[in-house]
């Protein structure tokens, strides 16, 4: 089976490839490098030991996307391409929606004008808003995102509905993701932010390898045990792991179907701080600061839906995720 994999340079994407590439799939991998640099794609080849196509293009080029579907064969396709930062969703919306959105859009029209009606989309648990209790449960009702960047995620899960509302000839899959951290055990690839980091863990790695000097624990005053947020982290090799089993949901047969990746573990700031440093050996100079606007206090997931119908469950513990972490920035300080 080939698959599509957009994005596949970044984060989650390159960890995915390797899964699919081990696997025996046919792999194409599309990205314009907007967030990952084309030395993703060496450590992907040396850690899998295997090979794939790659198309350097942009999901908001027609032309491009036509050409991709004219000279490979596609199956189905997994769709992590998009832009991921919160406070700059803020600052510049319409190149948000316009990436996330008008992307996914175009993408799909390539997709149906070429006859390939199989998509698992990256979303988030971000589209659970802050009205919902944890743990999460994909019958909640989705919306109330707080910001622009969660709004294209709740946006296109709508669009994507409608798709398969007109067509139900479509395999739909919406995975809404929990909070990845991790690396692959290799250390070769990792999460590689441009510039400070806006997310936990790299923030931290980048304190403890002496690239930034403090980490603001933003709010200690939070409704939780010790008073700062909660969430539910989960290693991207476990998260890669599910697209396959998403992937082969797809390939099924069709429909619609949302999936939960999370642990259903929810684990405070200092919590992970202090994992951090057990795992790494290295203290991690922090303060308290302001709650940072957008965030909820408490999110954490029910996975179980995603174990009974798709025979996957996350594997690797906080400690794993941190070890691994660390191995990352430790190997490569400078990033990719
Ligand atoms: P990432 O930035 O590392 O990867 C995204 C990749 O898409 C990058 O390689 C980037 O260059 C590429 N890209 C962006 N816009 C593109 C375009 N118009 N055309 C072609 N390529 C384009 O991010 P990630 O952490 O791997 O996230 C992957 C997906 O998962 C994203 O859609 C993200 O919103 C979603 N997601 C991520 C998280 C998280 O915490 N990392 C959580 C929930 C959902
Ligand atoms: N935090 C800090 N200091 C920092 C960064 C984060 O204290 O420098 C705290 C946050 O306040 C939050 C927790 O650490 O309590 C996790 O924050 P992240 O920024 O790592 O992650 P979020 O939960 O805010 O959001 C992430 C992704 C979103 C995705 C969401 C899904 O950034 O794209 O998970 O739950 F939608």
């Amino acid at each position: 089976m080939a698959i599509l994999v957009t994005g596949g340079a970044g984060y989650i994407g390159s960890h995915t490839c390797i899964e699919l590439i081990q696997k025996g799939y046919e792999v194409i991998i599309l990205d314009n490098f907007y967030n990952s640099k084309p030395e993703a794609l060496n450590r992907i080849r040396k850690i899998s030991g295997g090979d794939f196509t790659f198309c350097e293009c942009d999901i908001r080029d027609r032309a491009g996307l036509d050409k991709i579907f004219a000279e490979n064969k596609v199956d189905a396709v997994i769709h992590f391409a998009g832009l991921k930062a919160v406070s700059e969703s803020c600052r510049k919306p319409l190149e948000y929606y316009e990436n996330n959105v008008g992307g996914t859009v175009t993408l799909c029209e390539a997709m149906r004008d070429a006859g390939v009606k199989k998509i698992v989309f990256s979303s988030s648990a971000t589209v659970y808003g802050s009205n919902n209790p944890s743990p999460l449960r994909e019958d909640m009702p989705a919306g109330g995102t707080t910001n622009p960047y969660g709004t294209t995620k709740f946006y296109i899960e709508n669009i994507l509905k409608d798709v398969y509302a007109a067509d139900n000839e479509w395999s739909i899959v919406l995975l809404r993701y929990f909070n990845p951290i991790g690396a692959h055990e290799s250390g070769l690839i990792g999460e590689d932010p441009n510039g400070i980091p806006n997310n936990l863990m790299p923030y931290i790695t980048q304190v403890a390898i002496g690239k930034l000097d403090c980490l603001n624990v933003f709010g200690n005053d939070y409704p939780t045990p010790d008073g700062t947020g909660v969430r539910d982290y989960i290693h991207v090799v476990d998260l890669a792991k599910g697209h396959l089993c998403a992937v082969d949901k797809a390939l099924s047969g069709t429909g619609l179907n949302i999936y939960n990746l999370g642990t259903s573990k929810g684990y405070s700031v200092l919590d992970v701080i202090k994992a951090f440093e057990k795992a790494s050996g290295k203290k991690v100079n922090y303060r308290f600061a302001p709650r940072r606007s957008g965030d909820v206090a408490v999110c954490y997931s029910d996975p179980t839906k995603a174990k009974k119908e798709l025979g996957w469950e996350a594997a690797f513990d906080i400690e794993q995720m941190c070890r691994d972490s660390w191995n990352w920035q430790e190997k490569n300080p400078k990033g990719l």
